[in-house]
């Protein structure tokens, strides 16, 4: 694999194939990788000649409170993971190499309505960085297609609207989440939970499967909500929202009319965690 830390090297190089007729794949990251990342480089194995993924921790998506700082830095260990999964190129530049003149000026992309609410409430100005550089990631490399993971719902959907919306030429391809064992979704973030929190994190995906379970059932929705987020509570989370929403606009889900989805966020200690199941339709 070839790690570039520049734009015009991997241009070239990306030009290079697209003039021999091959088609490319994009891989968006902020690194310490995991099987759920995997999943997506794995999909897009199976979809295209060329697997680029980036790494990028990204400083416009986090608020000055979040985790810029400590979040897990291993590009070592990221570049021996792509490698052994047939990815073709990285691309992990530096902050002044993507944002050379600084971040406080800088033309932003803003992708109304799917990035309002839910986490777009509790993470002020968080959509609005996920899309100005995922933005700056397609024009970059203007790859054919783009895989991102479906544990991160709400950031799919935004995506998929920035590409509808900008007419970007670009396939995007949602990919299932992936999960430890017990249930928890695979996240850069578990890393941060100690032996107690590990052994309750968990019950997110248990408690979400439940209420899905109920409300497939055909159970009064607001019970069964106030319930489950009674239950987190007691299993030690302190969550941030539980909501139902339409699985392709998330607008709202009342009264139940398409394909919904159950999304939930709470917050382990100083660890925030996200889950997301979708109902029978
Ligand atoms: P990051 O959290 O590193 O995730 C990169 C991609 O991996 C995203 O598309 C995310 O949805 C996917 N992913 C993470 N955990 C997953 C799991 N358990 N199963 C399946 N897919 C999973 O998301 C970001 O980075 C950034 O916001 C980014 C899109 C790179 C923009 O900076």
């Amino acid at each position: 694999m070839q790690l570039f830390h520049h734009i015009t090297a991997l241009q070239q190089q990306l030009d290079q194939w697209r003039r021999a007729g091959e088609r490319l794949a994009l891989v968006p990251t902020m690194g310490n990788l995991h099987e759920g990342h995997m999943a997506l480089v794995d999909a897009a194995r199976a979809r295209a000649d060329r697997v680029i993924a980036t790494l990028f921790v990204n400083p416009l998506q986090f608020g000055p409170d979040e985790d810029l700082e400590r979040y897990p830095r291993t590009l070592e260990a990221d570049c021996e993971r792509l490698t052994a999964r047939g990815c073709d190129a990285l691309f992990a530049p530096a902050v002044e190499t993507l944002y050379p003149h600084g971040q406080q000026d800088l033309t932003r992309v803003q992708v109304p309505g799917v990035s309002e609410g839910l986490c777009g409430a509790h993470r002020p100005g968080h959509f609005d960085g996920v899309s100005t550089v995922v933005s700056l990631l397609f024009h970059i490399t203007r790859p054919d297609l783009a895989c991102f993971g479906e544990k991160d719902f709400q950031q799919l959907a935004v995506i998929r609207k920035l590409v509808r919306d900008q007419h970007f030429p670009i396939e995007i391809v949602g990919v299932p989440t992936t999960r430890e064992r017990d249930g928890l979704a695979l996240s850069s973030r578990n890393g941060y939970l100690d032996a107690d929190q590990r052994r309750i994190a968990p019950r997110l995906h248990q408690r979400l499967t439940e209420a899905v379970a109920r409300l497939n059932h055909g159970e009064e929705r607001q019970r069964v909500l106030a319930e489950t987020l009674t239950r987190l509570e007691a299993d030690g989370f302190e969550p941030e929202y539980l909501e139902l929403r339409h699985a392709d606009t998330l607008a709202p889900c009342l009264p139940r009319n398409g394909p919904c989805v159950l999304l939930v966020a709470a917050r382990l200690g100083s660890t925030r965690l996200i889950d997301n199941r979708r109902l029978r339709s």
